[in-house]
């Protein structure tokens, strides 16, 4: 809650859209989603670390599968795409196209990573969580699953 008034507070100062700060954490309010192959970066180590493996349980997942599962005839359905891919009608980088979003990504679950992705915010939990990441919980899944 420590931070509502500062969300209130710098959406009337930032313009909705502008894109120049994109990975400066805390400069901006709109989060937006980047793919996973940001993600990719840091998450797909040779790691006994499940926190910097992670990628490799996901790309084995029916989550990362859930586009390419889709019939031929639905691959552009809207219908389909909001629980198949990931944040689907939301705010995506400008650079990233659609493609990169197929499947139910990262970033699905634990929220749009334009502001938490660099380092110097994600190992710290507290900031990560205050740049967007969320910490998956059942309100998460239902979304998508009943
Ligand atoms: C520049 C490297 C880097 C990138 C890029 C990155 N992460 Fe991270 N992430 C980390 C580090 C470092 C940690 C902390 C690992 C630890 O505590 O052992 C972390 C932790 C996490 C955690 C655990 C948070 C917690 O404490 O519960 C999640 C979830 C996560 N990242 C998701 C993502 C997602 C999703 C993306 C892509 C949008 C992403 N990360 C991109 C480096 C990165
Ligand atoms: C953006 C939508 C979305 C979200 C959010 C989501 N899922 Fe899924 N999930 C899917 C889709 C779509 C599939 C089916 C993918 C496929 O098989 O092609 C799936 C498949 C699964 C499966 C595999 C089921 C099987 O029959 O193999 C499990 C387990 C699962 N999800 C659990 C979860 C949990 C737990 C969460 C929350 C932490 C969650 N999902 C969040 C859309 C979502
Ligand atoms: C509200 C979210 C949602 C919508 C909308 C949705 N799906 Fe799914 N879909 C899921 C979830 C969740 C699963 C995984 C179910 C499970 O295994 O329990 C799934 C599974 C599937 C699977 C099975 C994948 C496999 O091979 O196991 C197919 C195929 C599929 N959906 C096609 C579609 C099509 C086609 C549409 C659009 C007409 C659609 N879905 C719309 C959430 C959704
Ligand atoms: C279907 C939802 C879903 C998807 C997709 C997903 N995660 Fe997670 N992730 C979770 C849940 C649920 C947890 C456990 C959260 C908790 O313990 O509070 C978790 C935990 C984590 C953790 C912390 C692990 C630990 O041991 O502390 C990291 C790191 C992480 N995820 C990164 C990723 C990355 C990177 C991707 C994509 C390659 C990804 N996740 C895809 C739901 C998801």
């Amino acid at each position: 809650m420590r931070c509502a008034g500062w969300v209130a507070l710098a959406l009337l100062l930032v313009p909705a859209g502008s894109g120049a700060d994109y990975g400066r954490p805390e400069s901006q309010t709109v989060y937006r989603y980047l793919g996973v192959k940001w993600c990719v970066t840091c998450h797909s180590r040779a790691s006994d670390n499940p926190r910097l493996s992670m990628y490799h349980s996901w790309e084995d997942s029916a989550h990362a599968r859930a586009w390419d599962d889709l019939p031929d005839g639905d691959k552009d359905n809207p219908l389909c795409l909001r629980c198949h891919t990931t944040g689907y009608g939301m705010a995506r980088r400008p650079d990233v196209a659609d493609a990169e979003l197929r499947g139910v990504q990262c970033e699905a679950c634990h929220g749009p990573g334009s502001h938490y992705f660099t380092w110097r915010v994600m190992k710290d939990r507290d900031r990560a969580t205050a740049n967007g990441l969320w910490r998956p919980n059942r309100e998460v899944c239902v979304k998508c699953h009943r």
